[in-house]
């Protein structure tokens, strides 16, 4: 059996410039093919807000959500860091609470780290749950939990601020950071400063490593794709045919036929 992804071993691949691959899952079915495609790191992303619960954004996900999900995810793998997200309002309000549902992922649904999202501003956060022996990692650039304030999904370009945060957040105790919806040559230039690995989603080519949603990059839905997304399958066509076929079949009596039947 091949050894669990660490934080560890993240930083040792950024250091042998090993590109880090990632994508979201968020049940045992994807997490296992997942995991068996020898990906890296797993991240249960609130995304499932819009993914899978059909929602507009993922403000609405909910803690009790987030761990019934990852709980499914870690049972699921065998190789791959599983990293939980902390949903909108999980640990906005108070150190303790962010700490105490930080807690939550590792205790009741076997995840080995947690991600949030901010910068200077929930730094005092990613410190207090590092401190209680719980990995974190960071999300800056474009946060989808802050589209009412940043005015919709935006590219965020303000390198210095941007910068400043990853080193923040760095110096807080974070293992990994994401870099969403920010340029490349911004993202080259804080990849390059950091000692922690970064980890692009529409961040272009310069970062230590790539995430997905991987029902964007499986083809599995009809909603508009960023930019950033490149399709590699198409399973909703997939899914379809074999669905439109069922159908055909159980109505031309054709299905079940003999090797289906009880004797
Ligand atoms: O929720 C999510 O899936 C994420 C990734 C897009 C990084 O935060």
């Amino acid at each position: 059996m091949q050894p669990r992804v660490t934080t560890t071993s993240l930083i040792k691949m950024k250091q042998e410039r090993k590109k880090i691959t990632a994508l979201t899952a968020y049940d045992h079915p994807f997490a296992t093919l997942v995991d068996r495609a020898g990906i890296d790191m797993i991240l249960v992303g609130d995304s499932l807000g819009m993914v899978v619960q059909g929602k507009t954004t993922t403000l609405p996900v909910t803690m009790d959500e987030m761990v019934y999900h990852t709980s499914m995810v870690s049972r699921a793998c065998k190789r791959a860091m599983v990293v939980g997200d902390m949903p909108f309002m999980s640990y906005q309000s108070s150190v303790d609470m962010a700490v105490e549902n930080a807690g939550r992922f590792i205790k009741e649904a076997d995840a080995s780290a947690v991600k949030l999202e901010g910068g200077a501003d929930v730094c005092r956060v990613i410190e207090a749950i590092s401190k209680a022996g719980i990995p974190v990692q960071a999300h800056i650039g474009l946060t989808p939990q802050s589209v009412h304030q940043m005015g919709g999904f935006k590219v965020q370009r303000d390198e210095e601020r941007l910068l400043s945060d990853a080193l923040k957040v760095q110096d807080a105790g974070a293992f990994s950071v994401v870099l969403e919806g920010i340029p490349s040559d911004i993202a080259g230039t804080i990849t390059a400063r950091l000692e922690i690995p970064t980890i692009g989603i529409g961040a272009g080519p310069l970062c230590d490593g790539q995430i997905l949603v991987i029902h964007d990059m499986l083809g599995l839905h009809d909603r508009h794709l960023p930019k950033f997304v490149r399709q590699f399958a198409d399973l909703k066509t997939h899914a379809l045919k074999g669905l439109e076929a069922y159908r055909d079949e159980v109505r031309n009596q054709s299905f079940p036929s003999k090797e289906h039947e009880y004797k």
